[in-house]
Parts: structure tokens; C-alpha cells; sequence
């Protein structure tokens, strides 16, 4: 066997010894979802390797073929993933130009990584300043690629890349968990982003029957032992609910009390963080130093509440104080639940929110036979009834909170360039 015949083998078969060693320090990538496209098998299969990896095992990494024009053409109708690799064998101008095609039909939240084959500082630049995360000269080696990767992702200076959103009720019963599930469900299967939710509610919390799930852990052992909390302890106790989604289950047991410190969620909140681009906390309808803690540090709070006088008086409340809490934030968003409860005397939705000043997200009605079907066999409304007009406006809610409502009317407008779009996404 010549040199060259055993060299091209042993590509094939796994990564160099040089490989081996770069690859040695990383850590895992989060759950993150990624598509490639790509122009040549040079690149194709080092990704496809890379995608192989166990530090790559947690993320979904579908490699295709056919390089920008191809993800131009998927994205007017897919959703995009976390990161998009392209690769390009396009000049400079000409990548830069098809580039903008793309960001017409991208989420601004996507970053983005670029295999090119010009070795060109001023091109490197540009597609920089204009948000690209990185740009990488091809041939590239399956080490190469689990390291840009990891660069984007586990950082440990960069800032999580999971977004946190808090539901809570303004009062017991309103169905703040039924909307934390099905909204986390929504988003994981509309858009194949991985979602982890959290129940917060460990007395009663009640995802684990929402989603079927009996897991032996979950968040109280995260809680209570704080000191070994980190991605992959925190991993364990996760559990897989839809290809998408997992969750960090309440014991909903009573044999302890659950008197916390106000910090005691935080470096669990900021660890889930770190491993999935979205968390959903399903936080319960009370007022202590660890619960307002929790809502002060989401990145985005939904109240949920039924229209009636008590409901209102507390949304009130809750919204005037996390204002004071939070003053450089969105204020929380609402979800009028319940609507239309026969016999029963309601606050018409356009008082509510005139109270208040707030434009609820959605009005959802009272509909007792999908909500107890949903929750009598442990399934999410989506699953019950997918065409049913509350799966609708739970999907509408998914796509307001991660961002995607106005970028659909923002696209309908025509505007925005790849400098404009993608300077969003920059690191
Ligand atoms: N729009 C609706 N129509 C009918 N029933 C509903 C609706 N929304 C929620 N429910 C039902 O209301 C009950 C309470 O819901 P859920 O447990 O989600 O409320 P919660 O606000 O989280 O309560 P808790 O204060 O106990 O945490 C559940 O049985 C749920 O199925
Ligand atoms: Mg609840």
C-alpha cells in the first residue's frame, strides 16, 4: 500500500492523531440544531464525521448537498436551524450577493458559518462586520469543524445560548403550566428547536403527567445539590419528552418542604441555559425571594390569567412590579385564559387589557373537553387536536416568543440586506 492510498484510508477511517489531540479539550455542544450545505464531498464528509463525534451527539446535524442556492430554497419554507454551514466556491462578490438572498429568508437568530475557498482578508472581513460567526478556508478536517462549532457554542466567556421564558399564573388554576408545555411543545415541534422545560412547581408541578413522563430525577436533585451542577449532571436528569423537547420533572411529592434561598435556581437556570436554545420555566403562583429572583433574571415573562376582577387586580400588580424590577425590559406578555366560562360573569377582554395597558398575546377559550382530554392521557393539545383553533393561537404564542411573528411581517416587507439582517446575529 503506497503512502497516499494508506493516508486517504486512514481519513476515511477517523480522525489524525493531530485531530485527537485538538479535539481533546473541548466540551460538549448543546442541543442545538444545525444544517450544512455544502458544494463538495471535501467538506460534506469531514461535517458528516464531525456530526458523528460524542461531543456532537446532543446536537441534530442534517448535512446537504447543493450550497447556498440550496438553503435559499429550503428556508422560504423550512424554519431555520441554530447554526447554518454553507459552503461556497463562489468569488467573493458573488458569495456576498447570495448571501443577502439568504438572510431575506433566515432568522436573524441563526448564526451562520461560511466555508469558502478564497483566502481573502478584506472578503473575511466583510462577512464578519455583516454577522457572520465565522469564516473558514476550505480543505477543512473534521477537528476544524467540531472546533468552530464548540467556538460558537461553549465559549465559556460568550453568553448562554439559551433564552429563558418564565409562565406564571396570576392566580392558582388559570392554566399557566397547561400554556408553559404546550407553548414548549409548540416550539420544539414548529420549529425543530430543542426546548428543555423546567417545573419549578415541586410540590405539585404537574409536567410530569402533562407529557407522560415518570422520571426517578429531576429538578429537586439538581436543587438540592447544587455543587455538582453542571451540563452533564444536569443532562442526566433531563428527560426526553418529544424528539425536541425534554424536561426537568418536579418529584411532586410532599416528603420534603421546599423552602428555598432566593439564588437557589439561578446556576441551574443558567447551566439549562448553556446546553438549549430555549428554556421554558413553569414557575408557580406564589411570591417569594426565589421566585421573583427567577422572573427578574428571565429574558421573557408570560402571565397568564382568566378575566376576572382578582385575576386582573393581581396582574396589576405583577406587572407594575416586575416594571420597577425590570426597567430596561419588554414588559410580560399575556395570555387571557379561559375566555368564555358559560355562567360565569367575565371582564371583556378589551377592559382587562385597557386596565392594565398591555395587548394580551392571545385570548384562549374556555374549552373543558380539549383541556381534559389533553391532560387525562398526558398528551399536549397539538397532539389531541392539531387543527383545532387553539393549537392555532398556541402556535401563534410559539412564534411571538421566539421572535418569529414579526420577522414574518418584517419579511413580507421586502426589507433588510445581509448586512442589516445579519448584523442581528452576530456573536
Ligand atoms: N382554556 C381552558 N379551558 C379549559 N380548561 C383549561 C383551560 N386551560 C387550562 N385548563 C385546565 O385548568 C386546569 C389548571 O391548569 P394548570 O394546572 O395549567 O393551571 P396552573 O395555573 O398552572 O395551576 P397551579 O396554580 O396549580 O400551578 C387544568 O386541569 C387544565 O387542563
Ligand atoms: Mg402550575
Amino acid at each position: 500500500m503506497s503512502n497516499l492510498a494508506y493516508e486517504t484510508l486512514n481519513d476515511d477511517a477517523g480522525a489524525s492523531q493531530r485531530d485527537i489531540a485538538a479535539m481533546q479539550s473541548m466540551r460538549p455542544i448543546p442541543r442545538i440544531s444545525i444544517q450544512a450545505f455544502c458544494e463538495t464531498e471535501g467538506v460534506a464528509g469531514p461535517l458528516e464525521r464531525a456530526g458523528e463525534d460524542r461531543r456532537m451527539a446532543k446536537a441534530h446535524l442534517k448535512v446537504h448537498m447543493g450550497g447556498i442556492p440550496t438553503a435559499i430554497e429550503f428556508y422560504h419554507t423550512a424554519p431555520t436551524p441554530n447554526l447554518i454551514v454553507l459552503e461556497s466556491r463562489s468569488e467573493p462578490k458573488q458569495l456576498l450577493e447570495q448571501l443577502s438572498q439568504l438572510a431575506e429568508c433566515c432568522d436573524p437568530s441563526s448564526k451562520v458559518v461560511v466555508i469558502g475557498h478564497y483566502n481573502d482578508v478584506g472578503l473575511y472581513r466583510e462577512l464578519i462586520r455583516s454577522g457572520v460567526s465565522e469564516y473558514v478556508i476550505a480543505p477543512v478536517s473534521m477537528a476544524d469543524m467540531v472546533g468552530v462549532i464548540a467556538s460558537i457554542f461553549t465559549d465559556p466567556e460568550a453568553e448562554p445560548i439559551g433564552r429563558s421564558i418564565a409562565f406564571i399564573g396570576a392566580k392558582g388554576g388559570v392554566g399557566s403550566s397547561t400554556m408553559a408545555h404546550n407553548a414548549a411543545w409548540a416550539m420544539s415541534s414548529l420549529f425543530k428547536s430543542e426546548v428543555v422545560v423546567a417545573d419549578l412547581d415541586l410540590a405539585f408541578g404537574t409536567a410530569n403527567i402533562n407529557f407522560d413522563q415518570d422520571p426517578a430525577q429531576g429538578i429537586a436533585e439538581a436543587v438540592f445539590s447544587p455543587e455538582r451542577i453542571d451540563e452533564v449532571y444536569l443532562d442526566r436528569l433531563l428527560a426526553q419528552c418529544a424528539e425536541h423537547l425534554s424536561l426537568l420533572a418536579a418529584p411532586s411529592t410532599l416528603e420534603r418542604v421546599y423552602d428555598f434561598d432566593p439564588d437557589a435556581f439561578s446556576h441551574i437556570i443558567e447551566t439549562a441555559q448553556r446546553t438549549a436554545p430555549l428554556l421554558v420555566l413553569d414557575v408557580p403562583h406564589v411570591w417569594t425571594g426565589w421566585t421573583r429572583g427567577t422572573l427578574i433574571r428571565a429574558d421573557e415573562i408570560v402571565i397568564t390569567a382568566t378575566p376576572e376582577l382578582a385575576n386582573l387586580r393581581n396582574t396589576k400588580n405583577l406587572v407594575d412590579m416586575l416594571k420597577r424590577l425590570r426597567p430596561n425590559d419588554v414588559p410580560p406578555k399575556l395570555i387571557i385564559n379561559q375566555a368564555g366560562m358559560p355562567k360565569r360573569p367575565e371582564i371583556a377582554t378589551a377592559d382587562f387589557a385597557e386596565s392594565l395597558g398591555i395587548t394580551p398575546m392571545s385570548v384562549i377559550p374556555f374549552d373543558p373537553l380539549l383541556f381534559g382530554n389533553a391532560a387525562n392521557n398526558g398528551r399536549m393539545l397539538g397532539e389531541m387536536d392539531a387543527k383545532s383553533p387553539i393549537v392555532g393561537t398556541i402556535n401563534e404564542i410559539a412564534h411571538i416568543l421566539t421572535g418569529r411573528s414579526e420577522i414574518k411581517s418584517r419579511k413580507k416587507a421586502g426589507l433588510g440586506s445581509i448586512i442589516g439582517k445579519l448584523k442581528l446575529n452576530k456573536k
